[in-house]
Order: C-alpha cells, then sequence, then structure tokens
C-alpha cells in the first residue's frame, strides 16, 4: 500500500498465476501448459526473425498471422483479432463489449481472471452456479444480460458444454455478446467458429499457449464478424499499438500452418489423459469428465490441499484452488508426458 496509489489500484484484486518454479528437475502439471515442444518450424521462424529488422517496429495489425488464422479457420482476416496472450485479448473483450449497464452472466467456478477483469473495468457481473455435476446448465443464461462469457471447456473442471447448447444459447440470447473462450477446445471438443458467420453476437477467443505448445510466445486471438473485431481494435489501438513482437508474429504464424504438428502433440496429449483418469479412478479417485489438457479429481478420503503440499514435498506441483469451498477437495492436474503421469501415479498411490 501506498498513498501514491490511485483508486483504482487500492481496490484492485489481481488474479495470482500458476507457480512458475525457478527449481528444475520438478514434475510441473499446475499451469496447463503442454508437455512438448512446438512445431520446429516455429523455432524455424523464430530464428530468422532474430535479425537486423528488429529494429524497425512490428506490423501493428499483424496482418500475415491474421491471414493464417483466418486460413486455418476459414473465416476472413478482418473477422481475427490478436492479442498477447488471450489474457490480453479477454481484458479487451471485456472493456469493449461486456461493459453495458446489465451485469455480465459467468459461472461461479470458472477462469478466475474473468472477475479481475470485472474489477479492473468496473464492470457489472453476477456468477451463474454450475449444476451439482459441475456443468453449465444454458437456461440459467437466458436472462436479460450485459453479456456472457465462459471457457469451453470450463476450467477448471475440463467439462465440456455440447455445440448444440451453445446454439440454443445463442437463439435465446441475441441482445448481448456471447463470447466462448476456447483455451482447451483443441483438446476434445466442437469449436464454435463455424457459428460466427450466423451469429453477429458471437465471440470466440483462443489461444496457442495450450495445444500449440506456445504459452512462452504470448499469442491468442479473437473470431467474430467484422463489427465485433472492429470494437477490440479501437480498444487496443488505445491501449498498445504493438501488442505483437516480430517474434510472435513471425512463430504463431509458422505454429498455425504447421496444424500437422500441433494436432499430433494433442493426440498425445489426449491418449495420456485417457489413462490417467483410467488409473486415477482405480485408486478411488472421482474425475470429471474432461476435453482438456488437465483433470479435476478429488479424492473420497483425502483432502485437495494436503495432496497438493505432499506432492510438492514429492517436487510434483499440481493446482489446488481453496475458494469457492466446493471445488477445495479437487486437485487440477495438467495432463504431462507420460513418464510425468507416471511420477504422478506413483506419488499417488504412496500417498493415498
Ligand atoms: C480459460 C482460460 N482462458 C484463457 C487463458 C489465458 O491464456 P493465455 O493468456 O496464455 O493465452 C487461460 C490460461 O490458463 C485459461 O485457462
Amino acid at each position: 500500500m501506498s498513498r501514491y496509489w490511485s483508486a483504482v489500484v487500492h481496490g484492485l484484486t489481481p488474479y495470482v498465476p500458476g507457480e512458475q518454479p525457478k527449481l528444475a528437475n520438478l514434475v510441473k502439471l499446475n499451469t496447463n501448459e503442454n508437455p512438448y515442444a512446438p512445431s520446429p518450424k516455429v523455432l524455424d521462424a523464430l530464428r530468422a526473425e532474430a535479425a537486423e529488422t528488429l529494429r524497425l517496429y512490428p506490423d501493428p495489425n499483424s496482418d500475415r498471422l491474421r491471414e493464417g488464422i483466418a486460413a486455418y479457420h476459414g473465416v476472413t482476416a478482418d473477422q481475427v483479432f490478436v492479442g498477447n496472450g488471450s489474457d490480453e485479448v479477454l481484458a479487451h473483450v471485456f472493456l469493449a463489449l461486456l461493459k453495458h449497464e446489465r451485469p455480465i452472466l459467468f459461472p461461479d467456478i470458472t477462469y478466475s481472471f474473468y472477475p479481475v477483469y470485472c474489477g479492473l473495468y468496473e464492470i457489472a457481473h453476477r456468477t451463474v452456479p454450475l449444476t451439482d455435476g459441475f456443468e453449465i446448465r444454458v437456461d440459467d443464461y437466458l436472462a436479460p444480460n450485459g453479456g456472457v462469457i465462459f471457457p469451453n471447456p470450463n476450467a477448471p473442471t475440463g467439462r465440456l458444454l455440447a455445440l448444440a447448447e451453445i446454439e440454443r444459447l445463442l437463439a435465446g440470447n441475441r441482445d448481448s455478446v456471447v463470447v466462448i473462450d476456447e483455451a482447451y477446445i483443441d483438446f476434445g471438443g466442437e469449436s464454435a467458429v463455424g457459428l460466427v458467420a450466423r451469429h453477429p453476437q458471437l465471440l470466440v477467443v483462443r489461444t496457442l499457449s495450450k495445444s500449440h505448445a506456445l504459452a512462452g510466445l504470448r499469442v491468442g486471438y479473437a473470431i467474430g464478424q467484422a463489427h465485433l473485431i472492429e470494437a477490440l481494435v479501437r480498444v487496443k489501438d488505445s491501449f498498445n499499438s504493438y501488442p505483437l513482437d516480430r517474434f510472435a508474429q513471425a512463430g504463431a504464424l509458422a505454429s498455425m500452418q504447421d496444424h500437422a504438428y500441433f494436432e499430433s502433440i494433442c493426440a498425445k496429449v489426449v491418449a495420456t489423459r485417457t489413462r490417467l483418469v483410467s488409473e486415477m479412478e482405480g485408486m478411488g479417485f472421482e474425475v470429471l469428465p474432461s476435453a482438456a489438457n488437465f483433470i479435476f479429481a478429488r479424492h473420497p478420503v483425502h483432502d485437495g490441499a494436503e495432496l497438493a503440499a505432499r506432492l510438492r514435498e514429492r517436487s510434483i506441483i499440481v493446482r489446488h484452488f481453496r475458494n469457492p469451498a466446493r471445488i477445495a477437495p479437487f486437485l487440477r492436474i495438467t495432463v504431462g508426458t507420460d513418464e510425468q503421469c507416471d511420477a504422478l501415479l506413483a506419488a499417488l498411490k504412496a500417498l493415498c
């Protein structure tokens, strides 16, 4: 605290990211990174970018990257917005499209950055409880609202909402923007991007941090009709005209173009997830059905916080959320390599 702070800063409750430990040799299963390397073509593109041209500003509009993303998704470049990680894209979405008189709606258990943006931008919001089975129930979102946002699959539960349910939400909610945060969709769901052409109020947000194994490059994007994208560009150009540096633009483009590679590493993660779930269920854990690169699991006897602490003593880091109380018994475990998951399973067997 300092008397020099603005009133806004005094009132903030910032997001707390998962730990990025400086220690080597940890089994790091706490922040949903991809355990595999990015495409070799990304690394080639980054090396080529390390050149004299770094003295020049990058393309402020990331045109080539937006064209590459548009080609991958079968949309046009004016339907694509890019940002410095999907967190930055989301921040602009909250200010540009979700700040209205009516409260926006999102689940009570979801990505914990959403309420932080509401605090930063003074956006009214109402949280909607997930069902007892931790599912999103579309009917709960059909009341008048300033906007709707949730991840699909949801985080930290990993549960997927069927595309038909998203269509039902869009049909019943035409007057405010519906944002589907598809950070994890490549690990088992069907994207809502195909619905953008028919729904002027739909915005789909995605990231290269998870399925493309590029969390360190910080690239995220949004797809929606051009009028929604224009709003995001207006905010971006009132904040930072060059959110993506030359490396980020070149590396992300190479990754979008090498989709066979990122699809193959996603398939490996999904195969390991299937095995991890079945082994943990065999040990008595309840594991929610996951369409993501993480699982959300609780043991009938052992407390989540305690298990996380005991795993840490064995150099295995997973994520535990104390709040809300309903999820305190759970651990969120990123699906790592087979070897990492074997280390986790061996430790859990010793502990439970
Ligand atoms: C649901 C969800 N959305 C968005 C993000 C942000 O991803 P990034 O800023 O790395 O693109 C995350 C990161 O964990 C997430 O879980």
